[in-house]
């Protein structure tokens, strides 16, 4: 705990005492005060604790802040219908975590340290799961560099971190999306299919330039050609094209959205037709003309769902016919299921009270 600012003495079960959520929640806008820490140094991890939620002591010069030697993840815990906190698809969030901290030479944590942070932070904090539809215990796993350094080399030092935010959903009407023409979010061998801070600090310009011209955010095309849709910054991207769901494949430069591959399996299962396919932007503007495009949505784990209204740039913009129709029906079907009112027919929601299986689950997920 040496880099730890506040008081490791400070008294977690007195802090949650005082704690209250607040009304409205919003998204990531509420902290939990209390998060979990576990530190890799020596060669191996050490065991983490819970610790009050505050600034952490990181060095100016350490490899996370000049080089961006970190990564994270996004997910939830539901406690809606449930009886006990429960995970969806978390092995999926793991492997990610392990991806990325690959690509950027991290020691990722072990599976019994993912799963110790989880569950203490999840069974410490259950009072304080918001528990209407759409609500959940967002959770971001947070793997940061520590070694002080001006050299671009990886730290030998690092900590884990799970921090918490008692959340509603992203965003809680229909999104406008501005085709994004100049930048790129990402290009073939670049890290934007992996978790990693500089993606999201890269897409911030653009974001600007979208909401100045009235949008909500960009869509990225793809740096080679700026041709074929990639995704949008924080969510994959789906169109409902002759009655099948449309989505750009994964390429490489495309985050692999743990709400993406759920999607497929319940468009499937309510009869869709799922492709992955390259998506040229002119072709998609040109299936909303003909009307052989009804609807877009954009998807991911703070976002669940988030249907398109409109889509264009600064010259044309159209709306789309249909908003929130088959986004709605997949939807219900998939908060059914995270919230426990529905069968979990796919096996995928994990008691947070059941270490082992947890434990199986990670260890079972593709490296
Ligand atoms: C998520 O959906 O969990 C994300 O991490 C995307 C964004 C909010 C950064």
């Amino acid at each position: 705990m040496n880099n730890m600012t506040i008081s490791s003495n400070t008294n977690v079960t007195a802090l949650l005492k005082e704690y209250a959520l607040p009304s409205p929640l919003g998204f990531g806008r509420e902290l939990a005060p209390i998060m979990y820490r576990a530190d890799y140094m020596d060669g191996a991890w050490k065991q983490g604790q819970l610790i009050p939620f505050g600034e952490v002591g990181i060095n100016p010069a350490a490899t996370c802040v000049q080089f961006g030697q970190q990564c994270f993840e996004g997910m939830k815990a539901y406690k809606v219908a449930q009886s006990s906190p429960a995970l969806f698809r978390p092995e999926m969030n793991f492997a990610r975590l392990r991806k990325s901290a690959a690509r950027l030479c991290m020691p990722a944590p072990l599976s019994g340290i993912f799963v110790d942070a989880v569950k203490q932070l999840t069974r410490t904090l259950e009072p304080f799961i918001p528990s209407e539809s759409g609500q959940s215990l967002y959770l971001r796993p947070t793997l940061l560099g520590l070694d002080p350094t001006f050299a671009v080399k990886g730290s030998e030092r690092y900590c884990f971190l799970l921090i918490a935010s008692p959340s509603d959903a992203y965003y809680t009407a229909p999104i406008k999306v501005m085709v994004e023409r100049e930048h790129s979010r990402a290009a073939k061998g670049g890290t934007g299919s992996e978790k990693v801070g500089g993606n999201y600090a890269g897409s911030l310009q653009a974001t600007e330039r979208s909401i100045a011209a009235g949008f909500d955010q960009p869509i990225w095309l793809d740096a080679a050609t700026s041709k074929n849709i990639e995704e949008l910054s924080g969510m994959n991207f789906m169109a409902v094209i002759n009655g099948a769901l449309h989505t750009p494949a994964l390429s490489g430069t495309i985050l692999s959205g743990v709400t993406r591959s759920s999607l497929f399996e319940i468009a499937r299962s309510i009869g869709m037709d799922v492709v992955e396919r390259t998506m040229p932007i002119d072709e998609l503007l040109t299936d909303i003309r003909t009307g052989a495009c009804t609807e877009l949505f954009a998807c991911g784990t703070a976002a669940i769902i988030s249907p398109i209204s409109e889509i264009g740039d600064t010259e044309t913009r159209q709306a789309l016919p249909d908003v929130d129709n088959v986004a709605r029906q997949l939807k219900t079907i998939l908060l059914d299921i995270q919230e426990g009112r529905g069968e979990d027919t796919f096996d995928w929601m994990a008691d947070t009270r059941d270490t082992d299986t947890l434990i199986k689950r990670l260890n079972g997920a593709p490296a």
